[in-house]
């Protein structure tokens, strides 16, 4: 059980295309992947950057947790969530629990590049929408 590094930085945008023209033009290269994640109706297009990655999120959906986000945005779009890497995620999820900590989901489930994720709630972060992922074991 440990905190391995920031996996992604996810970026919501009102639209993908531009979304990626932006970052591509920014960091000077496209995304390396792009992957319809069904579970949470989104797009994602991920950008890697030195160890971490960023990730472009675009609904699929109107009622996708990304569409909620960017009407509150007023359809600007913006810093979605932090995404840290752990090992024994299962663990993690018990142990916040015990601390106290508001968990958006108990129980992992599946997401982009079949990882497991959970997402834990920004009123327990200090305002931010914070993933935990790990890798499939035979990934
Ligand atoms: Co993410």
């Amino acid at each position: 059980m440990a905190f391995k590094k920031v996996d992604h930085v996810a970026i919501a945008v009102p639209d993908l295309e531009q979304g990626i023209a932006l970052y591509q033009s920014l960091l000077g290269k496209g995304p390396e992947h792009i992957e319809e994640v069904e579970e949470q109706k989104v797009r994602a297009a991920f950008f890697g950057v030195g160890e971490t990655n960023l990730e472009l999120l675009f609904p699929t959906s109107p009622d996708s947790p990304i569409s909620n986000f960017l009407e509150q945005k007023k359809g600007r779009g913006g810093l979605h969530h932090i995404c840290i890497e752990v090992s024994g995620l299962e663990e993690h999820l018990e142990q916040l629990k015990k601390q106290g900590v508001q968990l958006i989901d108990e129980k992992p489930r599946i997401g982009a590049h079949g990882k497991r994720i959970a997402f834990v709630h920004p009123k327990s972060t200090g305002g931010v929408l914070i993933e935990l992922s790990e890798p499939m074991a035979d990934h």
